[in-house]
């Protein structure tokens, strides 16, 4: 059982917005490499978060991945720009994208990594024929939207079946869970193969580098330091 090979990867949706800047200089400064960046366009989920000019901002001042999950219709149309602005990788959901194999190549053609994202109502078939191309499967474990949302526990079937799949065909895929993570849903999704942690309230409420040492990890992985 992997006990410390996962990585933890902060998402700003849960951050205080007023204090974003210093909020991830101490998550630099803990050790965090990598930030998930939660774009949501109010039509595939219900709320808006934020979009270019915020990613933008921070590239400028943040050595940290860019992990950028996209939960907005036709995902398509807006791959280059979220590039230009400074994405380390692009996950979609695979519940938006009408030719999967096109999107893929779209995004690795800009030279970022892609991810595809898939809700927990979804079966985890759809991601199957992209196995071999993708370098990272999401596993929702909440519904897509909001934060601070009860983890479901049933969501972990699919990511220890990733991992036995993984394993069994040679496979090189990372596997990152979104939604409901805390100190107790962190070991059980380790112990389930997860390899990605993304965590909003849970890094963000109270004392930031507390949470961090807390949530632990180590840096394994996926998104290393930004190249950009
Ligand atoms: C939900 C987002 C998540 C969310 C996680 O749509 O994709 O990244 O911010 O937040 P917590 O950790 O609060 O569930
Ligand atoms: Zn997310």
């Amino acid at each position: 059982m992997k006990t410390d090979c996962y990585q933890m990867a902060p998402s700003i949706l849960a951050a205080d917005f007023y204090r974003l800047g210093e909020q991830l200089m101490e998550l630099e400064q803990n050790g965090i490499e990598m930030l998930h960046i939660d774009v949501m366009d109010g039509m595939y989920v219900p709320s808006i978060s934020f979009g270019f000019p915020v990613i933008s901002t921070l590239r400028k001042e943040c050595r940290m991945f860019f992990d950028v999950h996209l939960m907005i219709v036709q995902p398509e149309r807006y791959i280059r720009e979220f590039v230009d602005v400074g994405a380390d990788s692009i996950t979609v959901h695979v519940e938006t994208c009408k030719d999967m194999n096109q999107i893929i190549d779209l995004i690795h053609s800009c030279g970022v990594k892609c991810g595809i994202a898939v809700n927990p109502e979804t079966e985890i078939e759809r991601v199957l024929p992209y196995l071999d191309k993708v370098d990272m499967i999401l596993v929702m474990s909440v519904r897509p939207g909001f934060g601070g949302q009860k983890f479901m526990e049933e969501t972990l079937k699919k990511t220890d079946y990733l991992r036995r799949l993984r394993k069994e065909k040679g496979y090189h895929f990372f596997i990152e869970i979104d939604g409901g993570i805390n100190t107790r849903t962190k070991s059980l999704a380790v112990e389930n193969g997860v390899d990605i942690l993304v965590s909003g309230t849970a890094i963000f409420s109270g004392d930031i580098s507390e949470n961090v040492k807390i949530m632990g990890g180590s840096t394994y992985a996926f998104g290393k330091h930004s190249n950009r």
